[in-house]
């Protein structure tokens, strides 16, 4: 298990304008998020690191940026509206839901209640419920799922060899129904009649919107195979049970590459992929031994996929799945021609013959990478008994690249250095200012954020042209010259 708790990032996250609950003003909706001002910079800078290495450093994919309504008949030829859903159960006590598959086995006892009315006996309510513990029956009583009369008094007693294995549900203990098949797409309508016709569902995953664009990519850009498609966008899916905060939520992004080659060529390509990705989040900082991969048991495979294997990340909830990689074959080209009625076959100059190509797909979730990011660079230390919150973030990840301060805000003209020199900064990297704070202050708060670099401008500037410049990690101060502050920064950022 990661060190950093779920718990403190999410506190951090909200005192320093990272990720806010959705809809917060109205007290949420749940499995949603707002990225703050410092958020969005990072979830920004995580989407381009992903374009830069994925479209920019390669010369072997295109970009695409499809819409997210498409045609009802997409999701049919995919196989989603009949295909894309997760077995639910509901508690016959208390009616919330849960995704079976979700919902732990485990040894529940049974309990008999009984209460006491002033001054009389023990009494047998003829009422008994199973639950993990004598604790845990109390607390279902306490919570008023039952149809137990809240006397003063009230006594779970243990029912002798009583033992009941199986899944019950996790909040009371209740009883769940049979679990049934529950469509995660979100619906719509398109235009004022909603009726068969209009609807349209909200993208699940961004990968159609590629396999749709698949011959306008190849035509337009003249490519041949092998070569592949890179898009970001959101997706949205109705999970049953939205949990552990930005890792599973019901709107979220997804980074998803098709690389279309040749059949024959594509157990190659997918080993080739599992490692290029598992590089990238190297590349961008996270440590190794968080990182692992994990090949997918053929009845874990999505309908689509002949193989599959997971970078898992070790989150603070235990090792998960950070991005899938998987052999999608033949499988949606095919069902696209069908169901279209249009040719998706590639001509092949060198054989003369025509195939339809097999795709490998690297499909990762932007918000999971974050958190991933998040809690990989989580720092906490004491420096001169003092403790100190910082985030190690790779610096082309950092939300904010410099800040700068004014040492004594009651000299004007220190104050103007910092401005300018936060102007002049500002052209190439993003910095801020700030003077809102005493200087051990302002260097916690951009230390919570990641800032790799804050400059002081102090009394002897105005003699020196110099200010301080510190590092993030090591807290180390350097004096250099007001002039030179930029080419350092450059020097450092570069990758
Ligand atoms: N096109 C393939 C596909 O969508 P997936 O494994 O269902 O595959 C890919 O999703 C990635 O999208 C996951 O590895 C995860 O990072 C992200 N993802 C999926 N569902 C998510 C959710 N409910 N919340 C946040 N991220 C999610």
């Amino acid at each position: 298990m990661n060190e950093v708790k779920m718990e403190t990032l999410v506190s951090l996250c909200k005192r320093r304008g990272i990720i806010f609950p959705g809809s917060d003003l109205y007290n949420g909706l749940q499995g949603t998020f707002d990225y703050g001002p410092i958020g969005v910079e990072l979830k920004n800078n995580v989407k381009k690191a992903w374009w830069r290495s994925v479209v920019y450093e390669r010369d072997d994919i295109e970009g695409l940026d499809a819409a997210i309504l498409m045609h009802q008949r997409i999701w049919h030829a995919s196989g989603h509206v009949e295909g894309f859903t997760d077995p639910l159960v509901d508690c016959k006590v208390c009616k919330k839901r849960f995704r079976a598959d979700h919902v732990e086995e485990k040894d529940f006892h049974k309990f008999r209640v009984l209460i006491q009315k002033e001054g009389d006996d023990w009494e047998d309510t003829g009422q008994t419920l199973y639950a993990e513990s004598k604790k845990s029956a109390k607390a279902q009583l306490a919570s008023g799922v039952f149809a137990i009369p809240q006397e003063k008094h009230i006594r779970v007693e243990p029912v002798e060899g009583d033992v009941f294995h199986g899944k019950r549900c996790p909040e009371c203990g209740g009883e769940l129904t049979e679990p049934r098949q529950f469509n995660l797409m979100f619906k719509t309508f398109i235009g004022p009649v909603e009726d068969e016709a209009a609807l349209v569902y909200l993208r699940p995953e961004t990968a159609q919107g590629i396999f749709v664009n698949f011959t306008n990519i190849m035509d337009t850009m003249r490519r041949k195979i092998p070569f592949g498609i890179a898009q970001i966008g959101k997706s949205f899916r109705n999970e049953i049970t939205p949990r552990n905060f930005i890792f599973r939520t019901r709107e979220f992004e997804q980074m998803e590459i098709e690389f279309f080659c040749k059949p024959g060529t594509d157990e190659e390509w997918y080993e080739y992929w599992v490692n290029e990705r598992f590089n990238w989040y190297l590349r961008f900082g996270i440590r190794k031994e968080n990182l692992r991969t994990r090949t997918h048991e053929k009845q874990e495979l999505a309908h689509y996929a002949r193989a599959c294997k997971d970078v898992e990340y070790n989150f603070p909830i235990g090792w998960s799945e950070l991005e899938g990689i998987a052999n999608r074959t033949d499988f949606d080209l095919k069902q696209h021609q069908k169901f279209s009625g249009k040719d998706l076959t590639y001509f092949d100059e060198e054989t003369r013959t025509r195939y339809i190509p097999y795709v490998i797909e690297p499909s990762g979730g932007v918000d999971r990478a974050m958190l991933a990011f998040l809690a990989d660079a989580y720092r906490e230390e004491t420096v001169r008994e003092r403790p100190r919150v910082y985030l190690a973030l790779h610096p082309f990840l950092a939300p904010v690249k410099a800040a700068v301060f004014p040492l004594l805000t009651n000299r004007p003209e220190l104050v103007a250095i910092a401005k300018k020199l936060t102007a002049d900064l500002k052209k190439e990297f993003y910095t801020v200012y700030d003077d809102t704070a005493a200087i051990g202050k302002l260097y916690r708060r951009q230390d919570e954020i990641g800032t790799p670099f804050c400059m002081t401008v102090d009394v002897e500037t105005l003699t020196d042209q110099a200010v301080t410049i510190r590092e993030r990690d090591t807290m180390e101060q350097e004096r250099i010259a007001l002039d030179k502050v930029a080419s350092r920064l450059h020097e450092k950022f570069k990758m």
